[in-house]
């Protein structure tokens, strides 16, 4: 983010800030290892005024509903899916900037709940926007780490970092490839050129909704946790090959296998990306997601469902993406094949009346930035 002059008052100004999809490195935000996501040309877009009676008011033209709280906001005060912006906005102030007010009007086309990150994109799209407002200069990473803070300590959710780095750090044509390992992270694009070689990157929304607000995915990261002190290491994703034969608990195991096995994975796929070998990221995209459903036991049937339609009918690869026990799925396909992949999952999922899922072709796009 440049140096911005403060948005005059009464002026409105336009930001945006994109959903993501990770092509590969699942679960392993958390335990120090490295993911390769996308932000996708699916964004939330903020219209935001500023305000100068302390007083923040977001409207929602996603659930049609407005709610207002305090610039001093703390957790508890908000829920729903505005403790999302509120949240923000509670971490921008924790962080050293307190907004002096804003009207802020949200809109998205990133599905709700459908494991694309909308709620990163609300909160990056309204740190991008108060900052604008403000003339606040602040580095896209360290915004992105604000933004995850207000999710786990504001909105509850024990989330990583990927998702609000991809959204604010995304690049048109680019995956990012991140480094959890050291604090901050680092985030490096990788020319991602399947588009120009004639595939296309599908999305299976399956409509299976999924929730991280504790549940699955906190005992997921209380695990990997037992695991570090177990092993006795400072990050579980450095855990050499031979850790697993140090742990008996079959379901520690399979956890720890998940996490070196999709490490490993994610190295092969910044080669596979580079090569341009389509092919083989293809492989490591359906070996991620066997191991994400048999290992890590993240997956539901309707993603099960999804990458074995997909496979059948001309995938490269596929997988779900996200955090899991529902929402989306992935798969790499030729661009002429994307109609016949679409029918064939519709197909699959009609046969055992699973409600029809959503197909769409995704691109990587760029991070949150102002618009007008
Ligand atoms: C969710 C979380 C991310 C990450 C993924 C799994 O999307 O928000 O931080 O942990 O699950 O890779």
């Amino acid at each position: 983010m440049t140096a911005a002059e403060p948005v005059p008052d009464g002026q409105v100004g336009v930001w945006a800030a994109p959903g993501r999809v990770n092509l590969i490195g699942e679960h392993l935000d958390y335990v120090g290892g490295p993911v390769l996501p996308i932000a996708i040309d699916l964004q939330t877009t903020v219209k935001a005024r500023r305000r100068t009676d302390g007083r923040v008011r977001v409207w929602s033209g996603i659930t049609d509903r407005s709610v207002e709280f305090g610039a001093d906001t703390a957790p508890g005060d908000v829920d729903g899916w505005a403790r999302y912006a509120a949240g923000t906005v509670w971490a921008l102030a924790e962080s050293g900037r307190t907004t002096g007010g804003a009207d802020l009007v949200i809109s998205s086309d990133v599905p709700l709940g459908a494991g694309l990150s909308s709620s990163a994109a609300i909160e990056c799209g309204i740190a991008v926007a108060l900052a604008g407002l403000e003339g606040w200069e602040v580095d896209p990473v360290e915004m992105a780490l604000i933004c995850q803070r207000g999710e786990n300590d504001y909105a509850g959710a024990p989330t990583g970092s990927m998702d609000q780095l991809a959204s604010m750090c995304g690049e048109q044509g680019h995956a990012l490839l991140i480094k959890t390992a050291s604090a901050p992270p680092t985030v490096k694009p990788v020319p991602a050129h399947w588009v120009d070689d004639g595939y296309a990157l599908v999305v299976v929304d399956t409509r299976a909704k999924h929730s991280h607000a504790g549940g699955e995915y906190g005992q997921r990261r209380a695990q990997t946790v037992e695991l570090t002190e177990l092993l006795g290491l400072e990050t579980l994703a450095a855990a050499p090959p031979d850790a697993v034969l140090k742990v008996d608990d079959p379901t520690l195991k399979a956890r720890l296998r998940h996490v070196i096995t999709e490490t490993q994975r994610v190295r092969s796929a910044v080669r596979a990306l580079a090569a341009r070998d389509w092919p083989q990221l293809g492989q490591l995209m359906t070996a991620s997601h066997v191991s994400l459903r048999d290992d890590y036991d993240v997956s539901a049937p309707e993603l099960d469902l999804t990458v074995e339609a997909a496979l059948e009918h001309g995938a490269l690869g596929a997988r779900m993406t996200g955090g899991g026990f529902g929402g989306s799925a992935i798969a790499l396909v030729e661009a002429g094949g994307v109609d016949a992949l679409r029918a064939a999952v519709a197909a699959a999922f009609a046969r055992i009346d699973f409600p029809a899922p959503r197909t769409f072709v995704v691109e990587p796009a760029d991070g949150a930035r102002r618009v007008s």
